[in-house]
């Protein structure tokens, strides 16, 4: 499925950064932004909200994931992650779990504010994912 659009991962990185200007992160005050793109093309963004009660906090991955079904889309390409660090930083395991959900082989990307980029397959980083239709 990644393969159905071209990827252009310096606009999803720009997107990605852009989001993270929307964090709502008062409490670890550690911004980031996501950019998801459908296997037709769409752009979800989403960034990390969190609540005065800290377990409610929900990562930026899933914010663009979860918008993105709402609105209909659940075949995905590719996600660009932005976090403000040195170094490229990867998505916790929960948000590995609910892409593969609906992507398992997606492109993960990663940029922050150095200038090293990383980036992954999602098979990669969550070899065999959890999947009740496996079963
Ligand atoms: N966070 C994300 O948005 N994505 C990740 O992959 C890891 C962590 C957020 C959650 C919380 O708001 C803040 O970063 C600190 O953990």
């Amino acid at each position: 499925m990644r393969n159905c659009v071209e990827i252009d991962f310096q606009s999803l990185a720009l997107a990605a950064r852009g989001a993270s200007k929307n964090a709502y992160c008062k409490f670890s005050k550690f911004a980031v932004g996501t950019a998801l793109l459908t296997a037709n093309g769409r752009i979800f963004t989403g960034c990390n909200i969190e609540n005065s009660s800290y377990g409610l906090a929900m990562c930026a991955e899933r914010v663009a994931l979860y918008h993105a079904v709402a609105e209909g889309a659940t075949k995905f390409a590719a996600i660009a992650i932005y976090t403000p660090t040195d170094a490229p930083t990867a998505p916790c395991g929960a948000c590995r779990q609910v892409l593969a959900e609906f992507a398992p082989e997606m492109t993960i990307q990663s940029s922050c504010d150095g200038e090293d980029v990383m980036q992954w397959t999602l098979a990669e980083l969550l070899p065999a994912a959890f999947r009740l239709d496996d079963r």
